[in-house]
């Protein structure tokens, strides 16, 4: 019998948390929005609810532990991983690790990262806490192709809200989880495969 979809692109999901943004894209593999397979859903740390998440919708996933291990160590155990599954793409989705440049190198312009804010304006941690203080009247999230900085690289997609005067932080934060990153993601994945198509790569 010959194995069907070997010839499409091979994603795999990198988490180190809940996952709510794994999911969205989980779902999005499943319906066909996104016509490509997540081969595998991985995670750097053992107890992350992402890899219950990832066996409920019957991805494959692991775990790849970093802590306390020297960085080479745990990004050779990851590059094998990939290979074994046959991964040429990689979507970030709250994955809590600086990828080394080595590494980036091998998955060059192939590594998408979500960031809930409108990028350049607040990269690092606590990016809709620090909107949200900043007063800003409208707040965002950004799909961006990682490059060796935090953060930086070329934006593919964003997407914004309003923002309330009575939400406070934790509730902007959920509603750019709900109503922007969960959308865009999955549509900068689409247009990221386009572009693809589009340049014959
Ligand atoms: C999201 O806010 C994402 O933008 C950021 O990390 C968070 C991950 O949340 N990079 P979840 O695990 O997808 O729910």
């Amino acid at each position: 019998m010959v194995a069907l979809g070997n010839n499409r692109p091979g994603f795999a999901i990198l988490a180190s948390g809940r996952g709510s943004n794994a999911v969205a894209l989980m779902q999005a593999f499943i319906s066909g929005f996104i016509p490509a397979d997540l081969r595998v859903v991985l995670s750097n740390k053992p107890d992350a609810a992402v890899l219950a998440r990832a066996r409920e919708h019957g991805f494959p996933c692991a775990c790849i532990p970093s802590t306390k291990r020297p960085r080479e160590e745990h990004e050779a155990d990851l590059l094998a991983a990939l290979g074994q599954h046959n991964v040429q793409h990689l979507l970030l989705a709250g994955y809590m690790r600086i990828l080394t440049p080595y590494f980036l190198e091998r998955f060059k312009g192939s590594v998408l990262n979500i960031h809930p804010a409108l990028l350049p304006d607040f990269p690092g941690l606590h990016a809709a806490e620090r909107q949200w203080q900043a007063g800003r009247k409208v707040a965002g999230a950004t799909v961006h192709l990682v490059d060796a900085g935090v953060d930086t690289g070329p934006t593919l997609l964003q997407g914004s809200l309003e923002v309330r005067g009575n939400e406070g932080p934790d509730g902007l934060a959920e509603r750019l989880l709900n109503e922007v990153e969960h959308v865009i993601y999955p549509r900068a994945v689409r247009l990221f495969l386009d572009r693809m198509n589009d340049h014959g790569i």
